[in-house]
Formats: C-alpha cells, structure tokens, sequence
C-alpha cells in the first residue's frame, strides 16, 4: 500500500515537471506556434477571471453551433404515434437531414466522388456543441432532476426529441421476471439502495454504489479551471450521469485520443445494456474487458487522456479487485430490452412479424448486406469496421473541428436500437429513417423508398 502510494506520488511529480517543462517550452516557442499534446497544469488565471473568459464567447459559440445544426437538419419535432421506446417515449422520425437541392432518389445515381465535388453528403462528422472547448455535457433532462450537472459556460445542444427516454427502463440478465425494475425513476446515490436491495448480490449494489457516486472530472472538481459554480458540481460525476440507468441519455464529451483538439471526435454516450455479449469497448480504443473500460473511464477519459491533468484534479484510482470488479459485475447483468417479435435465434417470429418487417429482415440479411456486420441475434460481429466515410467529403475545418477521417469504428449491436438515438459514434444520424439513408450511400445499395421503409420496420422490431 505504501510502495503503491510513493510510486502514484512519483507519477505525480513526474507530470508537474512534464506540465512545466511544457509551459516553458511554448513560452520559448511562442513564435514558432508549439502545438502540446498536454493540458495547461500550471494556470496563472483566478476562476474568476477563466469562468470571464469563456462567458464572453459563450453566445457567439452556441449561435455558431446552432446555425451549423440547422443548416444540416430539420430540427422541427417529428415523433411516431405508435412506436415508443421500452420507457415510453415516442421514437424520432426522419429522415431530418436536409439535402441541398437533391432529392434522396437523385443521390442513388451519384458516385461518392461526384457527392464529395458537389460538397452534399448529408451526414459530415459532427461537432461538439463548443468544438474547441470539449469537454462533458449533458442534456436538460437530466439536469433537471439532477442540477449539479449545470455547466455555466456551454448548454447542450440537441433537441429533446431525439434523445431517448428520461428515466429508461432497467432489465436484469438475473431476474427477467421482475421486468422493468426503474419504472420511470432516474437511479441514483439517493435511492438505489431501496430500489435494488434484496435484489441484487452484495457485491453487485456495492458495484452500483460506485455508479452513482460523484468522482472528480476535468470540468466538475474544485480548481480554478473547472466549469462549475456550485459546491456540489465540484464533487465530480458519477458514471450514471451519462450512461442513464444503466442506458444512455445522449450526453456527449470530446474522445480522449487525438490530438490537437480539432482531430478529436464528438462522442455521445453509448447504451451499457448487453455489455455482457460484447467483447470490444469504446468507439475506437477497442479495450478488451468492461473492467478495463470501467477504469479507464475514470483515470484517464474522465480527463481528456491527460494523466498529468488528472492527477491536479484529484483522480480517484479505483481498486481492481473490489472496485472496478464490483462495478463491472453489475454493468453485466444489463440486459436488453425484451424483443417480443424475435424467437430464440434472435430472427422474426414469422407467426407474429408483419409482412413489412419480414421484408426488411430480409433486406437487411440480403441486398443491403447489414447482416455481414450486424449478424443475428444480438446485430453485432464484435468487431471494428472502417466504413471511409470520407470518400463523400473534402477535409476541411468546421466550427471548430477537422472533417477528418473517422477510421475504424465499433460495430455497436442493433437488439434495442430503436431506444438509443442519436446514432453513431458521434450522434450525426438522429433517427433510424437517416441510418437507412447513411448506409445506402456508405455502400452504394440503391434502395427503393419501399425497401428504406421496410428495413426501418425491421430495426424498429429489434
Ligand atoms: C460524459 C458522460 C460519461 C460518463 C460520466 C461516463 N461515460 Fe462511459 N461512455 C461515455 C461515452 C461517450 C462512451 C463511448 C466512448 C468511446 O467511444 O470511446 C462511453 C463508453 C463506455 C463503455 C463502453 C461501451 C461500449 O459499448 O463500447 C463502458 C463500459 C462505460 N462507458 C462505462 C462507464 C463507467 C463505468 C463510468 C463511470 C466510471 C462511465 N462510463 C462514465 C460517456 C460517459
Ligand atoms: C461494413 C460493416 C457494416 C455494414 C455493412 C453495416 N454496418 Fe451498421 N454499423 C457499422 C459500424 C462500424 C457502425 C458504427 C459506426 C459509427 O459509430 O460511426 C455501425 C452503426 C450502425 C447503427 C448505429 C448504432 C448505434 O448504436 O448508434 C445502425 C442503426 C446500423 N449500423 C444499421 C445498419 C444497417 C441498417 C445496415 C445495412 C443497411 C448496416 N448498418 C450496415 C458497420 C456496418
């Protein structure tokens, strides 16, 4: 325990004499421009004088973001009467791209270099809502309940309507039979304990415990940098302030891995349920265990990939064996949403599936090929895929963030999409109508408007 204590220390002094070496290395280097890979440790500005400086450019940001927003999506709420998500919520409807004078039929004749000459692939990679900012965001729906969350520098940006439910439902692995077991509560350190005890394993409740207990990040601690004003922001996140019972609640944050800050990648929350099928975590780093996530979500994504940043901000190293397993083990035992119309293969129930998801059933597995990535039952090959999207768009800044490549990409399984808009890693598909369109022009299918309908049907029954 000591040796582990001088040894963090070291690590410590280590990164302060990294950071200042740093410092003074862009102070010698002013003129010739020194990109750092590190974050600034050694802040010569009061948080009064830093909160100043990101309030004045705060509306301008935010209007710049907006017009981005608007220019790429009807924003203009569209929502299905009869399809709701496993809490209750209508589902989104698209398409919600707009298309500059194209109609979708016309992009079936294009080739993605005539899309890219023209400048109109509908899906470019999203910025975050302050691109050169970054840092953790989360949606008024959950702040509203749980206002700590507030940053005063930067709102978020999507529309309620595209993200999923508020407070969504939690299904066991363990006890399929209790169904539904949050029933439109929002689970925290305030009532997990009566909500789960009795039902779940010592070591899993202590597990959820540490889900919903605040640990410092890089914008919620208490130095001067943080973008909170109120004493309870400054006691940090807990997992579940993202990842929303166990789910998502669209909350979005820069991906940790690339520098310099325009290269990085908007992130928006992925879905814990089914972790225990999946063997790849994380968009891009492909880790290999929920464990590994787990803790390199709090050491090193909860600050940028910045070790030496996190350990000023007062990093809590969470232990293996009792910690991060604990929390794991519960994160296992979120099960997906019941799929009524699939039989034990996780295909159609041909006795209780409409004759338009057996269309896209079939569409999916034949014609549009989704099913060489996305293979029953679960809609995932647990693999990574480069899907180059950027044959259909010219490299080039955009409020703030490079429209770089995206390189290969986790194939998130399909079992209970239709809870989890937005889509993709980066949130830029905002209902199942854009995917379809997405992926007819990723490779080249030449669906029909029918055949779009069908397979959208089919995903919906997933
Ligand atoms: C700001 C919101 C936020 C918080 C807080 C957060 N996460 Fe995440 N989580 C994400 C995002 C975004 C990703 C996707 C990361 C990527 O693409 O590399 C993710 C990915 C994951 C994954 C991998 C999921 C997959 O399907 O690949 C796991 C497991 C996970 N988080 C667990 C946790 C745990 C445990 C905590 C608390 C220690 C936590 N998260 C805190 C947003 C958050
Ligand atoms: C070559 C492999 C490949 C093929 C073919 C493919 N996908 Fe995917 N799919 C992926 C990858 C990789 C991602 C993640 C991409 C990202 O996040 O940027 C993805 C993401 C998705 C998502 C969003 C998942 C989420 O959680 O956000 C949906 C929905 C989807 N695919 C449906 C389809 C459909 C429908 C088809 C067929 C028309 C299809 N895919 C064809 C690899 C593929």
């Amino acid at each position: 325990m000591k040796k582990q204590k001088n040894q963090f220390f070291n690590l410590v002094r280590v990164c302060i004499l990294l950071a200042l070496g740093t410092t003074t290395g862009v102070v010698f280097a002013q003129k010739g421009n020194v990109v750092s890979s590190y974050g600034p440790i050694n802040q010569t500005q009061t948080f009064d004088q830093i909160k100043a400086g990101r309030m004045a450019v705060k509306d301008s940001r935010a209007k710049e973001h907006q017009e981005l927003l608007n220019s790429r999506y009807d924003l203009s709420n569209k929502t299905s009467a009869d399809v709701q998500m496993s809490g209750g919520k209508p589902i989104p409807v698209g398409p919600t791209a707009k298309l500059s004078g194209l109609t979708w039929e016309q992009y079936n004749g294009m080739t993605p270099e005539q899309i890219k000459e023209k400048g109109t692939f509908p899906y470019k990679p999203l910025p975050f809502a302050d691109h050169a900012e970054g840092g953790m965001l989360f949606p008024q729906m959950t702040i509203k309940t749980i206002p700590r969350l507030i940053r005063f520098d930067l709102d978020y940006d999507m529309p309620e309507w595209i993200l999923p439910d508020p407070a969504p439902a939690i299904y066991l692995t363990t006890r399929p039979d209790l169904g539904d077991v949050a029933k439109g509560r929002l689970i925290t350190i305030s009532n997990y304990y009566e909500i789960f005890n009795g039902i779940l394993n010592p070591k899993q409740l202590e597990g959820l415990r540490l889900l919903v207990t605040q640990f410092p990040q890089q914008q919620f601690n208490a130095t001067e940098d943080r973008r909170t004003d109120r004493a309870d922001g400054m006691l940090g996140v807990t997992c579940f302030d993202c990842h929303v019972n166990g789910h998502t609640n669209g909350a979005s944050h820069l991906v940790g891995d690339m520098r310099p800050q325009e290269f990085r990648h908007k992130i928006e929350t992925p879905s814990l349920r089914g972790v225990n099928i999946q063997q790849l975590f994380g968009s891009q780093r492909a880790l290999k265990t929920v464990e590994d996530f787990t803790e390199f979500e709090q050491r090193a994504a909860y600050f940028d990939g910045d070790h030496c940043m996190a350990a000023k901000k007062g990093v809590n190293i969470l232990e293996r064996g009792s910690q991060v397993h604990f929390m794991a083990e519960f994160q296992a035992i979120l099960d997906f949403p019941p799929a009524t119309k699939l039989n034990i293969y996780g295909e159609l129930d041909q006795t209780k599936a409409n004759p338009g998801e057996l269309r896209g059933e079939a569409l999916f597995n034949g014609k549009a090929r989704c099913a060489s990535c996305h293979p029953a039952p679960y809609y995932t090959d647990n693999n990574m895929h480069n899907l180059k999207a950027e044959r259909f768009y010219k490299q080039e800044m955009v409020n703030g963030m490079m429209m770089a490549h995206d390189g290969p990409i986790k194939t998130f399984p399909l079992r209970g999409i239709k809870d989890s808009p937005p889509y993709m890693h980066d949130g830029r598909c905002f209902t199942l109508e854009d995917i379809v369109e997405y992926f007819n022009l990723i490779q080249q299918l030449d669906l029909k408007a029918e055949e779009k309908k069908d397979l959208v049907a089919f995903m919906r029954a997933l």
